[in-house]
């Protein structure tokens, strides 16, 4: 049995709320990969998609308990609960399935990317952001924009469209005035030097 598997079975035994999104999660990864990124293994993918929020319905309470048997800090000292989840899951990902280090990154790195993402960051990242059970109006118009990019042929289409939801991502921390991680701030910067550069190369 592929680890991928176990994983799969071991979420649905906990009959998770958010299922639809997970599956959506791991389809969406399989096309990223089919277009972007041909080399990564089918395994991979889906042991990153079936991972990536197999902690995302524990309490808080149960997140800061995990973290603290790993020995991890959460961020922005425990105010970003969202955020706990990712870490969880990559630690157990790593220490209960004997993941290799690229899947974890990814399911480290799912929620608020990081400067230089991987290919398989990348494709997780984005296909959380804009699988099709998505309704939350940012995430439809990133889903939109990446389809656009994507059919006009534009080379940079998953790496513009992961620009753009980090600026909105941004935009709504800063709405709601949460904590704002610095992977965040750093991945959009690295992006936006990337086609800042790009886009000025003949100014
Ligand atoms: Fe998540
Ligand atoms: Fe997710």
């Amino acid at each position: 049995m592929e680890k991928s598997e176990i994983i799969k079975r071991d979420l649905y035994a906990q009959e998770p709320r958010r299922i639809k999104h997970i599956e959506g999660v791991y389809e969406c990864a399989m096309m990223l990969r089919d277009r972007h990124a041909g080399s990564i293994p089918d395994e991979y993918i889906a042991e990153a998609a079936y991972m990536h929020d197999f902690t995302k319905e524990y309490s808080d309470e149960k997140q800061l308990e995990l973290l603290s048997g790993y020995g991890i800090e959460p961020d922005g000292e425990g105010t970003a609960t969202k955020l706990f989840h990712a870490k969880t899951a990559a630690a157990m990902a790593k220490a209960v399935y004997a993941l290799p280090d690229e899947v974890c990154d990814a399911i480290l790195y799912h929620t608020t990317g990081r400067a230089n993402m991987t290919d398989l960051e990348k494709i997780i990242y984005l296909a959380d952001y804009i699988e099709k059970n998505r309704t939350f109006i940012d995430c439809v118009d990133v889903r939109d924009t990446y389809l656009m990019l994507y059919e006009k042929g534009d080379p940079d289409a998953l790496d513009r469209a992961i620009f753009y939801s980090l600026d909105l991502t941004l935009e709504d921390l800063l709405k709601k005035s949460f904590y704002i991680h610095p992977d965040t701030v750093s991945a959009r910067n690295w992006l936006f030097l990337k086609f800042y550069r790009k886009d000025h190369i003949n100014d």
